[in-house]
């Protein structure tokens, strides 16, 4: 399956980004835990170069807990900050100022070293459509969400949100497209569904997931669904027909149906946590 999907104005927000990118110290990168390589752009880490780097792991309610923890250890191991998030719970957030403060800690040490008392760092969340941006600048900022105006100089027509004494967040977060070259990205994104269904062939995509679930859940749609997982792709998604009674008007079994259905319970959590790669 060939998911080809590169909006025009891609080029648009590259450029923006480049630009907003200058005025800060931290970039806050969101991924979806569901599929923490699939959801990142390639381009992020030459536009953030030179700044210090945070990764939050967004979705993690979503996602395989094991497989969550192996993805933050590879990223830390490549020198990023991580954290694990629900972005719509507040609870995450005292961590992820914890993980800032430590990010940034060189800089601070700068400052004072240079007698800059106080300067806070200033950071930018960035990330591909759906990955929970605003959900996290939302929760982030909460009711400290003291918009700051123009900089003059600096920050010319820049909203700033003063978080607190230390942090201060861009409050348009940057928007970049993931890379589409390889199928398994088009697909895996599309499976949890950052691009619109319309577009999508949704019995494909449910047989890739059937197969991925077989792969690496053994046991899961047996149980959920009570389907034989030594049969192929095509044949579980008829059991899962069965098993739902999903069928046509003509009295026969509806794939289509059940293939949205699975989508869907998967999507929602309901299939349990989850992780594609
Ligand atoms: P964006 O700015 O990056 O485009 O993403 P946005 O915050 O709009 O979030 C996209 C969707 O993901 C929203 O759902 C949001 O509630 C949900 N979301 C964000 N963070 C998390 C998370 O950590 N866990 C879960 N399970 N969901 C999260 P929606 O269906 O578009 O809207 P709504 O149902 O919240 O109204």
């Amino acid at each position: 399956m060939q998911i080809q999907w590169y909006p025009g104005h891609m080029t648009k927000a590259k450029r923006q980004m480049q630009e907003d990118i200058r005025l800060v110290d931290l970039v806050i990168e969101l991924v979806d835990a569901r599929v923490p390589k699939s959801s990142r752009n390639p381009d992020i880490d030459e536009l953030g170069k030179n700044k210090f780097r945070v990764i939050l792991m967004n979705k993690a309610d979503l996602a395989d807990k094991r497989k969550t923890e192996q993805w933050s250890n590879y990223f830390r191991s490549k020198g990023y900050f991580v954290v694990c998030l629900d972005a719509r719970s507040r609870s995450g957030m005292k961590k992820v100022q914890e993980v800032i403060s430590e990010a940034c800690r060189e800089k601070i040490e700068r400052d004072q070293r240079r007698g800059i008392k106080n300067r806070p760092v200033r950071a930018m969340v960035v990330g591909i459509p759906n990955v929970g941006k605003s959900t996290f600048i939302n929760s982030f900022a909460g009711r400290a969400c003291a918009k700051t105006g123009n900089k003059p100089g600096v920050t010319k027509g820049k909203q700033w949100i003063r978080l607190n004494k230390n942090v201060e967040l861009l409050d348009t977060p940057g928007i970049l497209w993931p890379k589409f070259e390889d199928p398994a990205v088009g697909r895996n994104l599309a499976l949890i569904g950052s691009i619109k269904d319309e577009i999508l062939n949704l019995d494909e995509m449910a047989v890739e997931l059937i197969s991925i679930l077989k792969r690496d859940y053994a046991g899961l749609l047996k149980e959920r669904y009570g389907v034989e997982e030594e049969k192929d792709a095509a044949q579980i998604l008829n059991g899962i027909a069965e098993n739902r009674k999903c069928i046509s008007k003509g009295g026969e079994y509806d794939y289509s149906k059940a293939a949205a259905l699975l989508i869907d319970e998967f999507r929602s959590g309901k299939l349990g946590a989850v992780t594609l790669e």
